[in-house]
């Protein structure tokens, strides 16, 4: 089903957001057949350009687009016809997208249903935004829309993302406002509710008397890059916790909503936010890489990296564990970490499950067999890997670990998109599912505020990892103070 007649509006036309991700999901979502034809693009920006100047910097975006290797899900050469359907939409408008009275001028070429998409800093939202208001762009003509669009960070802890909402909430409705987690567009995120909300088989065991418990790793190969502007006052926690991993919390976790309406489903996180009881300092690791080697190429130290300071205390991984008090949970430990450098790009969440009450059968592995595991594959390998024991076979009875696997490329010609698609359809068609709304936001930022109130007293210096290895000592010690062990970060690339 196509998306509405509509006019989407891109704040920060010249950003790396709109090339690397937001065009090339248009494009796709033309290919799917999922754009009006009544469809424009106004792309505004600072920087002097015109329509022609704008639109061949993105045809040759999208014709090299195969060299970037984040375009891991891209079609490697363009569709002449698709292009050119949607070249011809795109216009290039250069103004201040903070100054009312260039918006106004902009509103006035526009008419019907407008999608605003703030692909820009995060210390543009509330001017850019207020901006709109002045402009009188946020008003719903009958019967028409007007959204805006908004991407993480919302804010850098509690009291920032309620100013923020409360900024923001003062010109438009909250069903105006999209705010997109990226991590909510991956498939297989979205599969996690699937396979929790579709299926019987995995529910009926899906609690505290079934599960001893959960790990969620989001495990990055890339260090600071060219970011360290960013990333020196943000850090591990801040960039990936209340944010993405929480995403991936809640989608494991989250009681089944009463119907997959919008507001059901976002209510259902929401509970199990505020049931996260507050994290005890004791029970968060604070890392930071050291020189090191990742996939055989020589990394420097994060405080020897361009525009770090060399006693910098940014984490640039953390490790945590979170207790969530309800009925569901109570006593089943989540077990989340995260970190840049490391030994392998991986994203999953493994659910261990308790052992049999008896042991019948002698295992084939030096210690008892390991327990039943599911694992939710993110990234890179997508799909779902279930872990349990079978008989080894020949003439002794002893049980073997082996996985039954669920991969995409198995059953689905189309590989999972990179998540932009799904979120930019879903704002063009007004389905708020898969985005934040403002209590969302600031009872994440709530749970974590305990660990940024005692850092902001005093920061607890982050233990050295080396680059290239699975973190610091101390996230180990962390689940082997209770007993466990982390699942490797086994490379899958
Ligand atoms: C971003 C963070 O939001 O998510 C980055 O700012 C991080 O630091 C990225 O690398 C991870 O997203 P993905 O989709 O590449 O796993």
């Amino acid at each position: 089903r196509s998306a509405p007649d509509c006019t989407l509006v891109i704040f920060g036309a010249h950003g790396d957001l709109t090339k690397r991700l937001l065009v090339p999901a248009l494009y796709d979502l033309k290919v799917s057949g999922l754009l009006p034809d009544r469809f424009r693009v106004i792309g505004i920006d600072r920087a002097e350009d015109t329509t022609d100047g704008w639109r061949a910097g993105l045809t040759g975006m999208m014709e090299n687009f195969t060299k970037d290797p984040t375009a891991e899900f891209y079609t490697p050469k363009i569709d002449e016809t698709v292009w050119t359907w949607l070249a011809e939409r795109l216009s290039y408008v250069r103004a201040d997208f903070t100054d009312p009275a260039a918006l106004r001028d902009i509103g006035s070429d526009i008419d019907g249903n407008v999608v605003f998409y703030l692909a820009v800093p995060a210390r543009f939202f509330a001017p850019a935004i207020e901006a709109l208001g002045k402009a009188g762009l946020t008003e719903e003509p009958d019967g028409m829309f007007r959204r805006v669009v908004i991407e993480k960070p919302f804010g850098t802890d509690l009291q920032s993302a309620k100013d923020l909402n409360s900024h923001i909430l003062a010109v438009l409705k909250e069903e105006q406002i999209f705010r997109v987690d990226h991590f909510l567009g991956k498939e297989t995120v979205q599969n996690i509710l699937a396979m929790r909300f579709g299926n019987v088989i995995f529910e009926p065991i899906w609690h505290r008397d079934y599960i001893d418990n959960i790990q969620i790793t989001a495990a990055e190969t890339v260090t600071v890059e060219s970011r360290a502007a960013f990333y020196e006052a943000t850090g591990a926690l801040r960039d990936m916790v209340p944010n993405h991993l929480f995403q991936l919390l809640a989608m494991i976790a989250m009681e089944p909503p009463a119907s997959f309406a919008p507001e059901k489903v976002r209510t259902s996180k929401q509970t199990l936010f505020e049931s996260i009881l507050p994290i005890k300092p004791e029970d968060v690791v604070r890392g930071q890489y050291a020189a090191g080697t990742v996939k055989g190429k020589p990394v420097t130290a994060y405080r020897d990296s361009p525009g770090v300071a060399a006693d910098s205390d940014t984490e640039t991984y953390v490790a945590m564990k979170l207790e969530v008090q309800n009925w569901r949970w109570a006593g089943v430990p989540f077990y989340i970490r995260t970190g840049k450098a490391m030994s392998n790009r991986l994203a999953e969440i493994v659910v261990e499950f308790r052992v049999p009450p008896l042991t019948l059968f002698p295992s084939a592995h030096a210690h008892s067999p390991p327990p039943n595991r599911v694992i939710l594959n993110v990234q890179p390998v997508q799909g779902v890997t279930i872990c349990f024991g079978a008989k080894k076979p020949g003439p002794e009875m002893r049980l073997v670990d082996v996985q039954s696997r669920f991969r995409y490329p198995d059953f689905f010609v189309r590989e999972p998109n990179v998540g932009y698609e799904t979120l930019l359809y879903d704002c063009l068609c007004g389905d708020a599912t898969l985005f934040q709304r403002a209590d969302n936001i600031e009872t994440a930022w709530s749970a974590v505020e305990p660990v940024l109130a005692g850092w902001r007293e005093g920061k607890t210096a982050p233990e050295l990892y080396e680059a290239g290895s699975a973190g610091p000592g101390g996230a180990d010690e962390l689940l082997a103070r209770d007993g466990r062990a982390w699942h490797p970060i086994a490379g899958q690339e």
